[in-house]
């Protein structure tokens, strides 16, 4: 028999959204940008290339001063990640002792519960009410460490800012505050940083950046917090072209505005069509939105989308398996998919 850990053969992993092997799919699934970065930030990149010879700058120095100067903060007080997955793993590792306490909201990304759970650390899950929201301070005395996305999947609203202030304010271990989504909104959480020593925010380039397939985060907090979370990190956690590419998208701030501006306002569209089309859906501060269709099992909207290659996400979980999960795709992906969506509500 193989040594292998309890919690480790009690899971089933992450499971992730599909990721198709032919390209005639229209993506709607994993919550990607449909819009590429600008061309200028591949210029010259051959030159870094030619030094994969030799490892990365071990602390992304550079990266994180770009990452700072767009965040009006230190890079002391920035970690950077290989994803903000890595970010989120991190601060697991170096708040938690496994059978130590970690909680969360449910539902919520699903990766918390997954990392949690390989982890060894005990899990405390406090449901949103029946809108998916939070209703009050999320209170859990033991934890030592919980994490809160706002905006929160699968809804990708933001969670009531006066309740994740008084839950930052009461709780006995460190707040991580998930930001993944927050370029596609109005509101943030800097402010927290400054007011509370036991907040962490992280961001990704994945999603409002177009750089998904690079995996690049970031962990924002106090320097002394970063300090010991980079005690935790892997030695080269990202790789050189991760740190060049992500470092250069920092120079298009106006054109990645225009970018974030465009899928909102596709969003907008994407939420009054499907009203329009007999759908229950959430408002929305991410690039994505959460829609049950009134005349149609959810599943079986995913599987007739997907016959007509389009991907959306379904989840089966109890309390969200009538709804689906819509990226919010070029303004002709979108055209696409109500098209077919049409078609099927007409028979
Ligand atoms: C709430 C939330 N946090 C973090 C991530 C992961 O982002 P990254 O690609 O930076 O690891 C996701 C990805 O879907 C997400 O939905």
């Amino acid at each position: 028999m193989l040594p292998i850990r309890d919690c480790v053969q009690q899971t089933l992993g992450y499971v992730p959204g599909e990721q198709p092997q032919t390209t005639d799919y229209i993506k709607l699934n994993t919550n990607e940008n449909p819009y590429a970065p600008p061309d200028e930030i591949f210029n010259n990149l051959g030159e870094e290339l030619k030094k994969v010879r030799l490892y990365p700058d071990p602390v992304s120095t550079h990266l994180r001063k770009a990452a700072g100067e767009i965040f009006g903060v230190s890079h002391e007080q920035i970690l950077a990640g290989n994803g903000s997955d890595d970010i989120l793993n991190i601060a697991l590792r170096t708040f938690v002792n496994p059978g130590e306490t970690i909680a969360f909201l449910e539902p919520t990304y699903s990766l918390y519960e997954t990392i949690a759970r390989v982890h060894g650390a005990k899990i405390t899950t406090v449901p949103t009410n029946d809108k998916f929201e939070l209703d009050r301070p999320l209170i859990c005395p033991e934890a030592k460490l919980i994490f809160l996305a706002s905006p929160n999947p699968p809804l990708g609203k933001h969670l009531n800012r006066q309740y994740l202030q008084e839950t930052c304010k009461k709780a006995s271990g460190v707040v991580l505050i998930d930001e993944a989504y927050v370029d596609f909104s109005d509101e943030d959480h800097w402010d927290f940083i400054k007011q509370y020593n036991n907040v962490i925010i992280s961001r990704t380039m994945s999603k409002s950046y177009s750089l998904a397939g690079i995996r690049v985060g970031f962990g924002i907090s106090s320097p002394e917090i970063i300090e010991e979370m980079n005690k935790v990190r892997d030695s080269y956690n990202l790789d050189r072209i991760a740190q060049t590419l992500a470092s250069k998208c920092f120079k298009f701030q106006d054109s990645f505005q225009e970018i974030w501006g465009k899928v909102r306002a596709t969003r907008n569209r994407l939420i009054a069509s499907l009203r329009n089309l007999d759908f229950l859906v959430f408002d929305s501060d991410s690039n994505f939105v959460f829609a049950s269709p009134q005349w149609l099992e959810a599943s079986e909207l995913y599987s007739q989308l997907k016959e007509r290659k389009v991907l959306v996400r379904y989840f089966k979980n109890p309390r969200i398996n009538n709804y689906v999960r819509i990226t919010v795709g070029t303004d002709a992906e979108i055209d696409r998919l109500l098209e077919v969506i049409e078609q099927l509500k007409n028979g």
